[in-house]
């Protein structure tokens, strides 16, 4: 009911009381209840006896009724379960997975108490600072194909971040989005299979959209900011998140169908990685590997050139850009 107001209300400057109740079938006490419940949520909602109620500004939260308004996919991002806190949208789109929720279903979240990066990292998760959220997906792949997903997802995000903020990010492998050097994005992908068939993919994306600087210097080691201190204004979360579920979809159908092989060229095209020496930690190898990166190949690895002449494929690790 409440989207239905809403909807009339951005179509319209005014729109009476008396209108909108004959529109949804309820009485005009009914659309009050209604409106005062929308400003609870943080609408600001004029009201006037002889013209009825103007929709001044919504809220500036990922609100599903905000971000739906917008959208333009099919499957991704058609359910979205927003919370106000959570310890971590991973944890919630896992459950929600476990329980048969449908694919694309994503899960939101203003802040996170617990939000967790790659190799067990702690994601920082500041109220209305940044993006925190993870959808559910169900693609019919081998576990080896899911290494691709990062990939993948990487390249929507920095179109996304692209549209939103104007700025070219870059993709360091194998996803971490990087502007003027620093960390703005990251992706974390996990899963649930079988040997041979993956049940449900949870993939995580945080973007670090308008946390102030004073919060991004506590990251340690000085290697993350936020979009908005890298491009100099704040920066819509509710349009970013759109342009990143659009992107998303787009890049996932394209997958689905025809595998990693187009996609591989915008990744390598968006990279900084791909001709750059490069230290790789795997936590196998202590030393690490040293050498030029050349290529990724078509499952994903990293093609690495060690000084030896040596030529090493790269599944996971950290890259050191040197
Ligand atoms: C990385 O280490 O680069 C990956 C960071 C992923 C963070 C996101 S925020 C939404 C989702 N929930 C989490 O707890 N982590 C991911």
């Amino acid at each position: 009911m409440q989207s239905m107001i809403l909807d009339a209300l951005r179509h319209e400057r005014w729109v009476s009381g008396e209108k909108l109740g004959e529109k949804l079938h309820i009485s005009r006490t009914a659309v009050w209840k209604h409106i005062n419940e929308l400003r609870k949520n943080g609408y600001q909602i004029d009201s006037s006896p002889r013209l009825g109620y103007s929709l001044i500004e919504p809220p500036d939260l990922l609100l599903p009724d905000e971000i739906s308004n917008g959208l333009e996919t099919r499957v991704i991002g058609k359910n979205i379960l927003h919370y106000r806190v959570i310890t971590s949208t991973q944890d919630a789109a896992a459950e929600f997975a476990k329980n048969g929720i449908a694919e694309g279903t994503v899960v939101i979240a203003e802040t996170q108490t617990n939000g967790r990066g790659r190799k067990g990292r702690k994601w920082i998760s500041p109220s209305k600072g940044g993006v925190y959220l993870s959808i559910v997906l169900r693609p019919n792949v081998t576990p080896l194909q899911t290494i691709q997903m990062p990939l993948i997802a990487g390249v929507a995000v920095l179109k996304a971040i692209h549209k939103a903020s104007h700025v070219a990010p870059k993709i360091k492998w194998p996803n971490d989005i990087i502007i003027g050097g620093k960390k703005v994005a990251g992706i974390l992908t996990e899963m649930n299979c079988e040997i041979d068939l993956v049940n449900y993919i949870i993939l995580g994306i945080g973007v670090n959209v308008n946390t102030p600087k004073s919060v991004m210097e506590k990251v340690p080691g000085g290697i993350a900011n936020s979009l908005a201190n890298e491009c100099g204004g704040r920066v819509s979360r509710v349009k970013l998140v759109q342009y990143l579920l659009n992107e998303f979809e787009n890049i996932y159908t394209e997958f689905r169908a025809n595998g990693f092989r187009s996609i591989r060229e915008e990744w390598k095209v968006s990279s900084n990685t791909i001709g750059s020496w490069v230290k790789i930690s795997d936590g196998l190898d202590k030393e690490g590997i040293e050498g030029q990166a050349f290529d990724i190949d078509e499952d994903g690895f990293l093609l690495v050139r060690k000084k030896s002449g040596d030529l090493m494929k790269v599944i996971s690790g950290e890259v050191l850009l040197n």
